[in-house]
């Protein structure tokens, strides 16, 4: 018996898509592309890795004539993603719209691996993206010792989309000051990106579009200028339709984020997820899942995105500091901090669920008391 080091046999090699925290999309599915390559006959648009018909596969999932099963990525309408796969074959951009926690980030990410075989092309947009990170910037030392030259640009994440044929990613596009957006609408109108300093241009080679998010929420930070908004066609991700889908993301989700954050197996969280989804879900509406009792709706977003991290903190505490069990008191906390956003506000919202709600309903005690010992 030889002693386990922390680089056991049984650890995966470092660098390796198991080791990294948050591998691409394209690391994470590679053998799943692969697969879909594999079996995938139908016309592909120029430079794309895949037909528009196996892109919208691998988001959706299904199991190949081979056998071999893709899972889903995206759960929601098959028509959205139809659409969206199909916008990104035509000159158009594509926009995703919605609240806060919609996947939008999630979408676009796995579309661009989908279709350029990489999702890396990206520009985060904040309100200090400047326009280099649109169009291209400078390597100042070589600028200073040989002037504008070729060698001495550093193209933008959308300058190498345009020349490769791939898709670029433009995260949080409201978020963008204009003028810096505004640099976005010769790229999508004219396929072509000047660069007046070397007078020269990039021309965009088939294959090259860009896939941007925003945020209902952020409207009015950074209105899209309606020059802007007519280059793109607009897809607004929904909320998940249904309690139980809204479960199946949730599972899913901390399924795998506890595979890749190394946690201790556990049995049996469904039922938790199950009270954390229907929690959220009835703040959300304003209303208990029978239509019985209307409820004040707290100020945050109460995302799925955000039940995925509250049962993932729950699971990490069941584990570390619990019998092994994921349970009620293991979720109270994150519900809570999720929930009481604002001190004065959505603590009333919040009393009033738990009294109202949370104390009458059968088998939630144990959920009643954690919430009432962790809400102070
Ligand atoms: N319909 C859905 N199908 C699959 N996963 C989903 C769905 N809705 C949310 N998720 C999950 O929620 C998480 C968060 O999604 P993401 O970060 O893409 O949201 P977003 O819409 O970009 O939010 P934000 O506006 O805050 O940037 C992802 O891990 C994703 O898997
Ligand atoms: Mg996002």
């Amino acid at each position: 018996m030889t002693a386990q080091t922390p680089d056991s046999p049984t650890s995966p090699a470092p660098g390796t898509a198991e080791q990294l925290l948050r591998p691409h999309a394209e690391q994470a599915f590679a053998a799943e592309l692969a697969a879909l390559a594999a079996a995938d006959d139908r016309p592909r648009p120029p430079r794309w890795a895949l037909s528009p018909w196996a892109v919208a596969t691998y988001l959706l999932g299904g199991t190949l004539p081979g056998g071999h099963v893709i899972t889903p990525k995206y759960v929601g309408p098959r028509r959205l993603v139809e659409v969206a796969v199909a916008t990104l074959a035509t000159d158009r951009a594509l926009l995703l719209l919605g609240v806060p926690g919609t996947a939008k980030t999630w979408v676009s990410e796995h579309l661009a691996a989908a279709v350029s075989g990489s999702s890396t092309l990206l520009v985060q947009g904040t309100a200090g993206t400047a326009e280099e990170a649109v169009r291209y910037g400078w390597n100042y030392a070589r600028l200073l010792a040989e002037g504008p030259s070729p060698a001495a640009l550093v193209p933008s994440p959308v300058m190498t989309a345009m020349r490769e044929g791939r898709l670029a990613r433009v995260e949080e596009l409201t978020r963008i000051p204009s003028d810096v957006q505004d640099a976005l609408i010769t790229v999508l109108s004219e396929k072509v990106l000047p660069v007046p300093e070397l007078g020269t241009e990039v021309q965009a080679v088939q294959g090259f579009n860009v896939i941007a998010t925003a945020n209902d929420r952020d409207r009015g930070v950074n209105e899209l200028s309606s020059a802007l908004r007519r280059r793109f066609n607009t897809v607004v991700l929904p909320l998940p339709a249904s309690f139980e889908d809204e479960v199946d993301i949730v599972s899913r989700r901390v399924e795998s984020m506890g595979r890749a954050l190394a946690l201790p197996e556990l049995p049996a969280a469904a039922e938790e997820i199950r009270r954390v989804v229907t929690v959220f879900r009835e703040l959300r509406a304003g209303a208990t899942s029978d239509g019985r009792t209307s409820l004040k709706s707290p100020s945050g977003t109460l995302s799925t995105a955000e039940a995925i991290s509250v049962v993932t903190a729950g699971l990490a505490l069941a584990a570390h500091f619990g019998d092994g069990v994921l349970r009620a008191g293991d979720v109270a906390a994150g519900i809570v901090g999720a929930v009481v956003r604002d001190p004065v506000t959505d603590r009333v919202a919040w009393t009033e669920y738990l009294e109202v709600v949370a104390r009458e309903r059968d088998g939630w005690g144990d959920f009643y008391r954690a919430c009432r010992e962790v809400s102070g």
